[in-house]
Protein backbone atom coordinates (compact mmCIF):
# COMPACT_ATOMS: atom_id res chain seq x y z
CA UNK A 1 0.00 0.00 0.00
CA UNK A 2 2.69 2.37 0.87
CA UNK A 3 4.67 2.34 -2.85
CA UNK A 4 1.19 1.55 -4.43
CA UNK A 5 0.82 5.05 -6.23
CA UNK A 6 4.27 4.86 -7.96
CA UNK A 7 4.08 1.14 -8.48
CA UNK A 8 0.54 1.65 -10.09
CA UNK A 9 1.87 4.43 -13.13
CA UNK A 10 5.03 3.16 -13.04
CA UNK A 11 5.97 6.59 -12.07
CA UNK A 12 9.68 5.93 -11.73
CA UNK A 13 10.24 4.05 -15.15
CA UNK A 14 13.50 2.97 -15.49
CA UNK A 15 15.04 4.38 -12.63
CA UNK A 16 14.28 4.02 -8.46
CA UNK A 17 14.16 6.86 -6.08
CA UNK A 18 17.50 5.52 -4.31
CA UNK A 19 18.90 5.56 -7.61
CA UNK A 20 17.55 9.44 -8.59
CA UNK A 21 18.54 10.56 -4.98
CA UNK A 22 21.93 9.30 -5.43
CA UNK A 23 22.44 10.81 -8.90
CA UNK A 24 20.77 14.53 -8.25
CA UNK A 25 20.62 14.83 -4.49
CA UNK A 26 17.80 14.96 -2.10
CA UNK A 27 15.50 16.76 -1.51
CA UNK A 28 14.67 15.72 -5.15
CA UNK A 29 11.53 17.11 -7.23
CA UNK A 30 10.78 14.26 -9.82
CA UNK A 31 7.13 14.61 -12.68
CA UNK A 32 6.35 11.92 -14.78
CA UNK A 33 5.52 12.62 -18.63
CA UNK A 34 3.38 10.72 -19.52
CA UNK A 35 0.88 11.57 -16.38
CA UNK A 36 1.43 15.20 -17.19
CA UNK A 37 0.05 14.67 -20.40
CA UNK A 38 -2.84 12.65 -19.45
CA UNK A 39 -3.80 15.44 -17.11
CA UNK A 40 -3.63 18.03 -19.59
CA UNK A 41 -6.24 15.60 -22.40
CA UNK A 42 -8.21 15.18 -19.02
CA UNK A 43 -8.99 18.79 -19.19
CA UNK A 44 -8.75 20.01 -23.26
CA UNK A 45 -11.41 17.03 -23.24
CA UNK A 46 -13.14 18.27 -20.06
CA UNK A 47 -15.41 20.54 -21.56
CA UNK A 48 -17.22 19.41 -25.16
CA UNK A 49 -18.18 22.51 -26.53
CA UNK A 50 -16.20 23.61 -29.78
CA UNK A 51 -15.10 26.66 -28.61
CA UNK A 52 -13.40 26.01 -25.35
CA UNK A 53 -9.58 26.66 -24.50
CA UNK A 54 -7.86 25.53 -21.43
CA UNK A 55 -5.73 28.11 -19.67
CA UNK A 56 -2.80 26.54 -17.77
CA UNK A 57 -2.31 28.21 -14.60
CA UNK A 58 1.55 28.92 -14.77
CA UNK A 59 1.73 29.49 -10.63
CA UNK A 60 1.48 26.11 -9.91
CA UNK A 61 4.20 24.80 -11.96
CA UNK A 62 6.73 27.11 -13.92
CA UNK A 63 9.26 24.85 -14.90
CA UNK A 64 10.18 25.56 -18.24
CA UNK A 65 10.71 21.50 -20.14
CA UNK A 66 6.80 21.02 -18.32
CA UNK A 67 5.22 24.11 -20.08
CA UNK A 68 6.77 22.81 -23.24
CA UNK A 69 4.59 19.55 -22.72
CA UNK A 70 1.60 21.59 -21.68
CA UNK A 71 1.97 23.89 -24.72
CA UNK A 72 2.41 20.98 -26.69
CA UNK A 73 -0.58 19.16 -25.20
CA UNK A 74 -2.35 22.74 -26.81
CA UNK A 75 -2.95 24.45 -23.67
CA UNK A 76 -2.72 28.02 -23.46
CA UNK A 77 -1.80 30.03 -20.29
CA UNK A 78 -2.43 32.50 -17.93
CA UNK A 79 0.03 34.69 -15.65
CA UNK A 80 0.31 36.22 -12.99
CA UNK A 81 3.77 38.29 -13.15
CA UNK A 82 5.56 39.40 -15.69
CA UNK A 83 7.93 36.90 -14.38
CA UNK A 84 5.23 34.38 -15.70
CA UNK A 85 4.72 35.91 -19.21
CA UNK A 86 8.59 35.99 -19.03
CA UNK A 87 8.92 32.25 -18.35
CA UNK A 88 6.17 30.99 -20.38
CA UNK A 89 7.40 33.10 -23.81
CA UNK A 90 10.50 31.25 -23.29
CA UNK A 91 8.74 28.11 -23.09
CA UNK A 92 7.19 28.71 -26.68
CA UNK A 93 3.50 30.45 -25.84
CA UNK A 94 2.70 33.13 -28.24
CA UNK A 95 1.55 36.32 -26.56
CA UNK A 96 -1.79 35.81 -27.96
CA UNK A 97 -2.00 32.27 -26.39
CA UNK A 98 -1.87 34.40 -22.99
CA UNK A 99 -3.94 35.87 -20.79
CA UNK A 100 -2.23 38.42 -18.11
CA UNK A 101 -4.44 37.98 -14.35
CA UNK A 102 -3.00 41.11 -12.76
CA UNK A 103 -3.92 41.75 -9.18
CA UNK A 104 -2.46 45.29 -7.89
CA UNK A 105 0.19 45.50 -10.07
CA UNK A 106 1.96 48.89 -11.14
CA UNK A 107 1.19 50.84 -14.99
CA UNK A 108 4.89 49.19 -15.58
CA UNK A 109 3.44 45.78 -15.20
CA UNK A 110 0.70 46.29 -17.09
CA UNK A 111 2.40 47.81 -20.09
CA UNK A 112 4.93 44.97 -20.19
CA UNK A 113 2.19 42.80 -21.30
CA UNK A 114 0.46 45.59 -23.14
CA UNK A 115 3.88 45.95 -25.48
CA UNK A 116 4.19 42.14 -26.03
CA UNK A 117 0.62 41.89 -27.43
CA UNK A 118 -0.47 40.06 -24.18
CA UNK A 119 -4.04 40.93 -23.28
CA UNK A 120 -4.67 42.04 -19.55
CA UNK A 121 -7.20 41.36 -17.25
CA UNK A 122 -7.59 44.46 -14.81
CA UNK A 123 -9.43 43.41 -11.24
CA UNK A 124 -10.68 46.94 -9.83
CA UNK A 125 -11.78 50.08 -10.91
CA UNK A 126 -8.94 51.46 -9.70
CA UNK A 127 -7.19 49.42 -11.94
CA UNK A 128 -9.25 49.69 -14.86
CA UNK A 129 -8.49 53.68 -14.47
CA UNK A 130 -4.90 53.12 -14.30
CA UNK A 131 -4.66 51.02 -17.59
CA UNK A 132 -6.90 53.51 -19.36
CA UNK A 133 -4.34 56.18 -18.78
CA UNK A 134 -1.64 54.43 -20.01
CA UNK A 135 -3.09 52.21 -22.70
CA UNK A 136 -6.49 54.62 -23.82
CA UNK A 137 -7.83 52.74 -26.62
CA UNK A 138 -6.73 49.27 -25.71
CA UNK A 139 -8.32 46.04 -25.59
CA UNK A 140 -8.90 45.00 -21.48
CA UNK A 141 -10.19 42.58 -19.38
CA UNK A 142 -12.03 42.73 -16.38
CA UNK A 143 -12.04 39.89 -13.62
CA UNK A 144 -15.62 39.33 -11.71
CA UNK A 145 -16.33 38.52 -8.45
CA UNK A 146 -19.02 36.30 -8.31
CA UNK A 147 -19.93 36.82 -5.27
CA UNK A 148 -18.91 33.40 -3.51
CA UNK A 149 -16.21 31.38 -2.95
CA UNK A 150 -14.96 27.72 -2.75
CA UNK A 151 -11.29 26.50 -1.54
CA UNK A 152 -9.64 23.93 0.35
CA UNK A 153 -8.68 26.70 2.93
CA UNK A 154 -9.73 30.46 3.63
CA UNK A 155 -6.42 31.30 2.00
CA UNK A 156 -7.27 30.05 -1.09
CA UNK A 157 -11.23 31.55 -1.38
CA UNK A 158 -11.20 34.06 -4.21
CA UNK A 159 -14.31 34.89 -4.64
CA UNK A 160 -17.42 36.38 -2.46
CA UNK A 161 -17.20 38.92 0.34
CA UNK A 162 -14.25 38.00 2.57
CA UNK A 163 -11.46 38.38 -0.96
CA UNK A 164 -9.23 41.39 -2.41
CA UNK A 165 -10.33 39.83 -5.44
CA UNK A 166 -12.94 41.01 -8.52
CA UNK A 167 -15.18 43.46 -9.11
CA UNK A 168 -18.67 42.87 -8.08
CA UNK A 169 -21.70 43.05 -9.95
CA UNK A 170 -22.98 46.41 -8.32
CA UNK A 171 -19.80 48.29 -9.97
CA UNK A 172 -20.44 47.40 -13.33
CA UNK A 173 -22.25 50.95 -14.53
CA UNK A 174 -18.71 52.21 -13.21
CA UNK A 175 -16.48 49.59 -15.32
CA UNK A 176 -19.20 51.06 -18.58
CA UNK A 177 -18.09 54.24 -17.58
CA UNK A 178 -14.50 53.68 -17.82
CA UNK A 179 -14.61 51.88 -20.72
CA UNK A 180 -16.42 54.71 -22.26
CA UNK A 181 -13.97 57.10 -20.81
CA UNK A 182 -11.03 55.64 -22.27
CA UNK A 183 -12.43 54.20 -25.38
CA UNK A 184 -11.11 50.70 -24.10
CA UNK A 185 -12.04 47.69 -25.36
CA UNK A 186 -13.63 45.16 -23.16
CA UNK A 187 -13.06 41.97 -24.74
CA UNK A 188 -13.57 39.63 -22.59
CA UNK A 189 -14.60 38.78 -18.47
CA UNK A 190 -12.78 36.64 -16.56
CA UNK A 191 -13.08 35.11 -12.73
CA UNK A 192 -11.84 32.15 -10.11
CA UNK A 193 -13.59 31.16 -6.94
CA UNK A 194 -10.86 29.35 -5.37
CA UNK A 195 -8.57 26.88 -5.38
CA UNK A 196 -9.91 22.82 -5.35
CA UNK A 197 -13.35 21.82 -5.19
CA UNK A 198 -14.05 17.78 -5.47
CA UNK A 199 -17.87 18.64 -6.32
CA UNK A 200 -18.79 20.63 -9.31
CA UNK A 201 -22.04 21.81 -8.40
CA UNK A 202 -20.13 25.23 -7.06
CA UNK A 203 -18.48 25.90 -10.24
CA UNK A 204 -21.55 25.64 -12.14
CA UNK A 205 -23.42 27.82 -10.35
CA UNK A 206 -20.48 30.50 -11.02
CA UNK A 207 -20.95 29.95 -14.47
CA UNK A 208 -24.19 30.40 -14.06
CA UNK A 209 -23.60 33.53 -12.31
CA UNK A 210 -21.06 35.28 -14.60
CA UNK A 211 -23.28 34.24 -17.82
CA UNK A 212 -25.27 36.71 -16.46
CA UNK A 213 -22.88 39.05 -15.74
CA UNK A 214 -21.55 38.86 -19.16
CA UNK A 215 -25.27 39.71 -20.53
CA UNK A 216 -24.73 42.77 -19.33
CA UNK A 217 -21.91 43.34 -21.98
CA UNK A 218 -22.02 43.74 -25.42
CA UNK A 219 -19.13 42.53 -28.14
CA UNK A 220 -16.89 40.18 -25.75
CA UNK A 221 -14.70 37.87 -27.11
CA UNK A 222 -14.47 35.41 -24.51
CA UNK A 223 -15.52 34.62 -20.80
CA UNK A 224 -13.08 33.02 -18.55
CA UNK A 225 -14.57 30.68 -15.94
CA UNK A 226 -11.83 29.94 -13.86
CA UNK A 227 -10.11 27.11 -12.26
CA UNK A 228 -9.76 25.11 -9.00
CA UNK A 229 -10.55 21.79 -10.19
CA UNK A 230 -9.33 19.68 -7.55
CA UNK A 231 -7.30 16.05 -7.02
CA UNK A 232 -7.83 13.63 -4.56
CA UNK A 233 -4.73 14.19 -2.18
CA UNK A 234 -5.78 11.02 0.29
CA UNK A 235 -5.93 8.32 -2.21
CA UNK A 236 -3.94 6.10 0.28
CA UNK A 237 -7.64 6.33 1.91
CA UNK A 238 -9.63 5.68 -1.07
CA UNK A 239 -10.34 8.78 -2.50
CA UNK A 240 -11.59 9.65 -5.67
CA UNK A 241 -10.53 11.53 -8.25
CA UNK A 242 -13.12 15.06 -9.60
CA UNK A 243 -15.67 13.04 -11.79
CA UNK A 244 -15.12 15.33 -14.98
CA UNK A 245 -17.36 13.62 -17.71
CA UNK A 246 -20.91 14.43 -16.11
CA UNK A 247 -19.78 17.68 -14.98
CA UNK A 248 -18.41 18.65 -18.69
CA UNK A 249 -21.41 18.21 -20.57
CA UNK A 250 -23.52 19.78 -17.97
CA UNK A 251 -21.40 23.23 -18.44
CA UNK A 252 -21.40 22.50 -22.06
CA UNK A 253 -25.30 22.15 -22.04
CA UNK A 254 -25.35 25.90 -20.09
CA UNK A 255 -22.57 27.66 -22.53
CA UNK A 256 -24.77 26.12 -25.66
CA UNK A 257 -27.91 27.60 -24.03
CA UNK A 258 -26.15 30.91 -23.20
CA UNK A 259 -24.16 31.28 -26.44
CA UNK A 260 -26.91 30.21 -29.13
CA UNK A 261 -29.22 33.25 -27.48
CA UNK A 262 -26.40 36.24 -26.89
CA UNK A 263 -23.23 35.62 -28.76
CA UNK A 264 -22.35 32.81 -31.14
CA UNK A 265 -19.13 33.59 -31.40
CA UNK A 266 -17.71 33.65 -28.00
CA UNK A 267 -14.96 31.79 -27.06
CA UNK A 268 -15.33 29.84 -23.10
CA UNK A 269 -12.05 29.43 -21.35
CA UNK A 270 -10.79 27.33 -17.81
CA UNK A 271 -7.88 28.19 -16.09
CA UNK A 272 -6.70 24.78 -14.43
CA UNK A 273 -3.27 24.97 -12.34
CA UNK A 274 -3.48 21.69 -9.95
CA UNK A 275 -5.32 19.82 -12.04
CA UNK A 276 -2.82 19.69 -14.33
CA UNK A 277 0.25 19.14 -12.94
CA UNK A 278 -0.21 18.21 -9.39
CA UNK A 279 -0.40 14.37 -10.00
CA UNK A 280 3.04 14.14 -11.87
CA UNK A 281 4.82 15.48 -9.47
CA UNK A 282 6.53 13.10 -6.46
CA UNK A 283 9.13 15.12 -3.98
CA UNK A 284 11.35 12.50 -2.61
CA UNK A 285 13.36 13.38 0.74
CA UNK A 286 15.75 11.53 2.94
CA UNK A 287 14.98 10.47 6.55
CA UNK A 288 18.35 11.64 8.43
CA UNK A 289 17.22 11.41 12.29
CA UNK A 290 14.50 9.32 14.13
CA UNK A 291 13.78 10.84 18.03
CA UNK A 292 10.97 10.47 20.32
CA UNK A 293 9.87 14.11 21.92
CA UNK A 294 7.43 13.77 24.87
CA UNK A 295 5.63 10.79 23.54
CA UNK A 296 5.61 11.65 19.93
CA UNK A 297 8.12 9.74 17.55
CA UNK A 298 9.75 12.24 14.72
CA UNK A 299 11.01 11.41 11.85
CA UNK A 300 13.73 14.07 10.92
CA UNK A 301 14.31 14.64 7.07
CA UNK A 302 15.11 17.04 4.51
CA UNK A 303 11.56 17.91 3.41
CA UNK A 304 11.50 21.52 5.28
CA UNK A 305 8.41 23.86 4.04
CA UNK A 306 11.42 25.48 1.74
CA UNK A 307 10.65 22.26 -0.20
CA UNK A 308 6.86 22.33 0.07
CA UNK A 309 5.12 24.88 2.11
CA UNK A 310 1.68 23.50 1.44
CA UNK A 311 1.27 21.33 4.99
CA UNK A 312 2.95 24.55 6.83
CA UNK A 313 0.82 27.03 5.06
CA UNK A 314 -3.06 25.60 4.64
CA UNK A 315 -2.38 22.32 6.81
CA UNK A 316 -2.61 20.36 3.18
CA UNK A 317 -2.38 16.37 3.40
CA UNK A 318 0.19 14.88 0.88
CA UNK A 319 0.10 11.05 1.15
CA UNK A 320 3.32 9.26 1.74
CA UNK A 321 5.22 6.31 0.18
CA UNK A 322 8.06 4.84 1.90
CA UNK A 323 11.21 3.44 0.02
CA UNK A 324 13.36 1.75 2.39
CA UNK A 325 16.73 1.96 2.07
CA UNK A 326 17.24 -1.65 2.55
CA UNK A 327 15.29 -4.16 0.27
CA UNK A 328 12.49 -3.13 -1.47
CA UNK A 329 9.94 -4.74 0.58
CA UNK A 330 7.97 -2.46 2.81
CA UNK A 331 7.23 -3.63 6.22
CA UNK A 332 3.87 -4.24 6.34
CA UNK A 333 3.59 -3.21 10.54
CA UNK A 334 3.37 0.34 11.27
CA UNK A 335 4.21 3.08 13.58
CA UNK A 336 2.80 6.45 14.48
CA UNK A 337 5.14 8.84 13.09
CA UNK A 338 5.40 12.92 12.55
CA UNK A 339 7.66 13.54 9.79
CA UNK A 340 9.53 16.77 10.14
CA UNK A 341 12.08 18.66 7.56
CA UNK A 342 15.36 20.51 9.28
CA UNK A 343 13.76 24.26 9.22
CA UNK A 344 14.34 26.02 12.41
CA UNK A 345 10.60 26.30 13.69
CA UNK A 346 8.28 23.94 15.04
CA UNK A 347 5.44 24.10 12.80
CA UNK A 348 8.23 22.47 10.27
CA UNK A 349 6.02 19.24 9.97
CA UNK A 350 5.31 17.58 6.76
CA UNK A 351 2.69 14.72 7.91
CA UNK A 352 1.81 14.72 11.57
CA UNK A 353 0.52 11.41 13.48
CA UNK A 354 1.04 9.41 10.00
CA UNK A 355 0.50 5.58 10.06
CA UNK A 356 3.86 4.44 8.13
CA UNK A 357 6.04 1.45 8.40
CA UNK A 358 8.85 1.99 10.86
CA UNK A 359 11.47 4.47 9.11
CA UNK A 360 15.12 4.07 9.00
CA UNK A 361 17.92 6.62 8.21
CA UNK A 362 18.45 6.29 5.07
CA UNK A 363 15.06 5.52 3.87
CA UNK A 364 13.60 7.95 1.22
CA UNK A 365 9.73 9.06 1.32
CA UNK A 366 7.80 10.26 -1.82
CA UNK A 367 5.39 13.34 -0.67
CA UNK A 368 2.76 12.35 -3.11
CA UNK A 369 0.89 15.02 -5.43
CA UNK A 370 3.42 17.62 -5.02
CA UNK A 371 3.50 18.49 -9.22
CA UNK A 372 1.44 21.97 -7.92
CA UNK A 373 2.24 24.69 -6.07
CA UNK A 374 5.79 22.47 -4.77
CA UNK A 375 8.65 23.66 -6.63
CA UNK A 376 6.73 27.30 -7.63
CA UNK A 377 6.29 28.12 -3.51
CA UNK A 378 9.85 26.76 -2.21
CA UNK A 379 12.03 29.33 -0.92
CA UNK A 380 15.60 29.76 0.01
CA UNK A 381 15.04 30.07 4.06
CA UNK A 382 17.55 29.50 6.20
CA UNK A 383 19.85 29.52 3.11
CA UNK A 384 18.97 26.06 2.06
CA UNK A 385 19.66 25.34 -1.74
CA UNK A 386 16.25 24.71 -4.34
CA UNK A 387 15.96 21.28 -5.19
CA UNK A 388 16.50 20.12 -8.66
CA UNK A 389 13.29 18.74 -10.84
CA UNK A 390 13.78 15.69 -12.81
CA UNK A 391 11.00 14.48 -15.55
CA UNK A 392 10.68 10.50 -16.25
CA UNK A 393 10.06 10.81 -19.91
CA UNK A 394 7.41 8.79 -21.91
CA UNK A 395 9.75 6.19 -22.68
CA UNK A 396 11.06 5.50 -18.93
CA UNK A 397 14.72 7.63 -18.84
CA UNK A 398 15.20 10.17 -16.69
CA UNK A 399 15.97 13.56 -17.59
CA UNK A 400 17.76 16.54 -15.13
CA UNK A 401 14.99 19.57 -16.45
CA UNK A 402 16.29 22.37 -13.11
CA UNK A 403 19.44 21.78 -11.44
CA UNK A 404 20.35 22.32 -7.87
CA UNK A 405 20.80 25.54 -6.19
CA UNK A 406 24.31 25.76 -5.86
CA UNK A 407 25.85 27.79 -2.73
CA UNK A 408 27.34 30.37 -5.13
CA UNK A 409 23.71 31.38 -6.19
CA UNK A 410 23.13 32.03 -2.77
CA UNK A 411 25.65 34.77 -3.50
CA UNK A 412 24.59 35.88 -6.94
CA UNK A 413 22.53 38.98 -6.04
CA UNK A 414 24.83 40.61 -4.30
CA UNK A 415 26.60 43.71 -5.48
CA UNK A 416 29.96 43.90 -4.20
CA UNK A 417 30.17 40.00 -4.63
CA UNK A 418 33.39 38.60 -2.96
CA UNK A 419 34.16 34.78 -3.22
CA UNK A 420 34.10 33.81 0.19
CA UNK A 421 37.51 32.50 1.59
CA UNK A 422 36.96 28.97 2.48
CA UNK A 423 38.78 27.26 5.36
N1 LIG B 1 -6.78 31.40 -11.89
C1 LIG B 1 -6.47 32.30 -10.96
C2 LIG B 1 -6.79 33.70 -11.18
C3 LIG B 1 -5.86 31.87 -9.78
O1 LIG B 1 -5.55 32.77 -8.84
C4 LIG B 1 -5.56 30.51 -9.59
C5 LIG B 1 -4.94 30.05 -8.35
C6 LIG B 1 -5.88 29.62 -10.62
C7 LIG B 1 -6.50 30.09 -11.76
C8 LIG B 1 -5.57 28.15 -10.56
O2 LIG B 1 -6.19 27.53 -9.50
P1 LIG B 1 -6.10 25.92 -9.36
O3 LIG B 1 -6.76 25.33 -10.58
O4 LIG B 1 -4.68 25.56 -9.29
O5 LIG B 1 -6.83 25.63 -8.11
N2 LIG B 1 -1.03 27.62 -3.23
C9 LIG B 1 -2.34 27.05 -3.02
C10 LIG B 1 -3.27 27.29 -4.19
C11 LIG B 1 -3.38 28.77 -4.53
C12 LIG B 1 -4.14 29.03 -5.78
C13 LIG B 1 -4.04 30.47 -6.14
N3 LIG B 1 -4.70 30.80 -7.35
C14 LIG B 1 -2.20 25.56 -2.73
O6 LIG B 1 -1.07 25.07 -2.68
O7 LIG B 1 -3.18 24.88 -2.49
Amino acid sequence: MHTYFSEKTDFYGSSSPHELVSRYGSPLYVYNENILRRRCRDMTGFIPYPNYKVNYSVKANANLELLKIIREEGLNADAMSPGEIFVLLAAGFKPKQILYISNNVSAEEMMYAVNLGITVSVDSLSQLETFGEHNPGGDVAVRINPGFGIGHHDKVVTGGSKTKFGINDDCIDEVKALIKKYRLNLVGINQHIGSLFMNGEPYIQSVQTILDIARQFEGLRFIDLGGGFGIPYQKQDGEKPLELKLFGEQVADILSAWARRYNPDIEFMSEPGRYVVAECGILLGMVHAKKENSGVLYAGTDLGFNVLARPVMYDAWHDIEVYPKHGSIVSSSKEKVTVVGNICESGDVVARDRELPPLSIGDILGVMDAGAYGYSMSSNYNNRLKPAEILIRADGMHQLIRRRDSLEDLLRNFNDYIAPVLP
